[in-house]
């Protein structure tokens, strides 16, 4: 039985982290032969056995990346999948932000997508199958209190995409972002106010969200593969938010 990205190659940068790692694993899974493209092998996530091969890659050194790409192109010969997974939160409102801190997010967030994407178009050129996912955000859309520059590399996360898809549509190569709310990763775990009980915080989102539960990464995973797949050949250019319906209501009171 063959499955539905059997002889395919992907990237995924923040391979390592709590969204990448599920990606990874579900392109695996689905017959891609899979690189996860992080800092380090451990991630954010520890040292547990994760799927996928480990290539280093920093996304805000070109040299870097060019040397990760022409790694895939040696072993491989092509590539079919890029998720551009990398990035970081800082929160802080735009006057606490530094400069340094403001410039660092935006070389991860945004110049990290860019420069995979801008590297890997040569391969993708010729698969045939070619799909970019870009990890956005729900606060690409509307705003978290303090993570005034995230919120803005998000912004241009979703631009870059609708801007490449229109570029890159003629040559066959389909560009789409998905935007996550809440996912249960480290990431999340950062986002909860200092000083309040985990397990309080992590009630208090579930509550917040008409599902009354937050994402996984498998969630987020599942959605990748779709929009990775020759299912999703129509689908390019869109932003695809994927939040427990967090972002269709307006904030409710709590009685
Ligand atoms: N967790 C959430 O609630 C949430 C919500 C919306 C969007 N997102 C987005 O989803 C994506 C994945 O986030 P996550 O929750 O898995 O976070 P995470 O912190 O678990 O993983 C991020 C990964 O990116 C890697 N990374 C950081 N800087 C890098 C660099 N310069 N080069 C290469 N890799 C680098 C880290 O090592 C880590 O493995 C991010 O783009 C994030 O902004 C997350």
């Amino acid at each position: 039985m063959t499955t539905a990205l059997e002889g395919r190659v992907a990237i995924v940068t923040g391979g390592r982290g709590g969204a990448g790692r599920a990606v990874c694993e579900r392109l695996e899974r689905e017959g891609a032969r899979v690189y996860a493209a992080d800092l380090s092998n451990e991630g954010t996530m520890g040292d547990a056995p994760a799927a996928g091969e480990f290539v280093p890659f920093d996304v805000t050194d070109e040299a870097a990346v060019i040397d990760g790409i022409a790694t895939i192109n040696q072993d491989c010969g092509r590539l079919d999948i890029v998720v551009n997974a990398a990035g970081i939160e800082i929160e802080k409102t735009v006057e606490e932000t530094t400069l340094d801190e403001w410039n660092r997010i935006f070389a991860i967030n945004v110049t990290g997508t860019y420069l995979t994407s801008k590297h890997a178009l040569p391969l993708l050129r010729g698969s045939g199958h070619a799909s970019i996912i870009n990890f956005g955000s729900y606060d690409g859309y509307i705003a978290d209190p303090k993570l005034a520059a995230y919120c803005a590399t998000k912004g241009a996360v979703h631009m870059i995409t609708k801007a490449m898809a229109v570029d890159h549509g003629p040559e066959g190569i389909r560009v789409n972002a998905i935007c996550p709310g809440y996912i249960d990763t480290p990431m999340l775990e950062q986002f909860y106010p200092d000083g309040v009980d985990p397990a309080e915080a992590r009630a208090e989102a579930e509550f917040v969200h008409p599902l009354r539960t937050i994402g996984t990464p498998t969630d987020m995973a599942n959605l990748v593969f779709w929009l990775a797949s020759d299912e999703a050949r129509y689908a390019t250019g869109q932003l695809w938010v994927l939040d427990g319906g967090l972002s269709a209501q307006i904030q409710q009171m709590r009685f």
